[in-house]
């Protein structure tokens, strides 16, 4: 589901950058370690600070991204222009057009908790991760999607939301084994999983 305005301007502005840098990437990069060299995807990745954050700080060699909004992809395409490792296009992910076992990670900056079959986002994440590939995971839970205060403001698929649990679920369902969880609040998570 496409971001609506307020969530647009959330996502594109110095304080989000700052966080998604200091906060989530660190504690991503201290649950995982980097990816020297490796082959990584970030599904949604908005205006390209992941992708910027993946190769600066986890140190891949190559990084693939999309995002379902043709404005996202646009404003990271000029911000990521001079970055010759970096292949982008606009999608879905739920249908990730690779082949199987292409990737040696996958990030996911909080994206899945708008997609309304998020399992389905899961499944082709484990799908296109190579054996012994990781899953980088930050999200919102349902605690706050379905908040009344959240939904005044922001648009995101209401039925069947997950909380930390029932992601961690979803993702061993496609064959993903945990290697960490971390919860703020109840409301925001990091996971590491890796494909056996
Ligand atoms: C909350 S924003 C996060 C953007 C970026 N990852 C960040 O951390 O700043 C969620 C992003 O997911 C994208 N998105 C929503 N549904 C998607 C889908 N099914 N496939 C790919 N991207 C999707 C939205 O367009 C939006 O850019």
């Amino acid at each position: 589901m496409i971001l609506n305005q307020v969530e647009f301007a959330m996502m594109n502005n110095p304080v989000r950058a700052w966080i998604q840098r200091n906060v989530e990437a660190t504690r991503m990069l201290r649950m995982g370690g980097a990816i020297r060299g490796g082959q990584a995807l970030e599904i949604g990745c908005g205006r390209g600070i992941g992708v910027e954050i993946i190769l600066d700080k986890f140190a891949a060699g190559a990084v693939d991204a999309f995002d379902l909004d043709g404005r996202m992809v646009a404003l990271a395409s000029r911000r990521l222009k001079n970055r010759e490792q970096v292949r982008l296009w606009v999608g879905d992910c739920t249908a990730i057009p690779v082949k199987d076992a292409t990737y040696d990670a996958v990030f996911n900056f909080g994206i899945i908790h708008h997609v309304p079959d998020w399992r389905a986002a899961l499944r082709e994440v484990a799908r296109v991760l190579k054996p012994g590939g990781r899953f980088y995971a930050e999200e919102v839970l349902d605690r706050f999607i379905t908040h009344p205060m959240a939904r005044q403001f922001l648009d995101h698929p209401q039925s069947d939301r997950f909380g930390a649990r029932a992601f961690q679920r979803g993702m061993q369902e496609f064959g993903l084994e945990l290697n960490g969880a971390e919860t703020l609040g109840e409301v925001f998570a990091w996971f590491l999983a890796v494909k056996p």
